[in-house]
């Protein structure tokens, strides 16, 4: 598993998201309150962009008429059929054992770390003081 470079930490702002493409796969990074959270840009019903979908949070029921509203902005709903996913595991809401999204490890690394190997970003121009997305993949 190698490290790529995929972003300027200030170039995706809480509640953005950003498409990337990392060895030929599509990937979607989101800022999530501060964390950035990375998925591969493909439904796993029918194929659909996830990155085009709907940021909305979770709506818990625990009967009739009651219903409770939390994790705002972590959920994202594609765009095609609806189906939701959880952005910090990449399961499905409706069914996690066996419906899920791939989904990566990414971290913040300054510039002055990114020169360190194993990183890889000769696609990506940083400098020292900067601060950079890094994806696992
Ligand atoms: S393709 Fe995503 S819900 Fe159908």
């Amino acid at each position: 598993m190698s490290r790529y470079v995929v972003a300027r930490s200030d170039e995706i702002q809480a509640g953005q998201r950003k498409l990337v493409t990392v060895r030929g796969k599509p990937i979607v990074i989101f800022n999530v309150n501060g964390d950035y959270l990375a998925i591969l840009d493909r439904c796993p019903h029918q194929g659909g962009s996830l990155c085009k979908g709907k940021l909305v949070g979770l709506v818990e029921s625990d009967g009739p008429g009651r219903y409770r509203y939390s994790r705002k902005g972590e959920i994202i709903r594609c765009p095609w059929h609806g189906w939701e996913f959880d952005l910090r595991t990449g399961k499905s809401y409706c069914d996690p054992a066996r419906t899920w999204v791939k989904s990566y490890s990414a971290s913040i690394e300054t510039g002055s770390k990114l020169v360190q190997r194993p990183f890889v970003a000769e696609t990506f121009k940083v400098i020292e003081k900067g601060e950079y997305i890094v994806v696992e993949v």
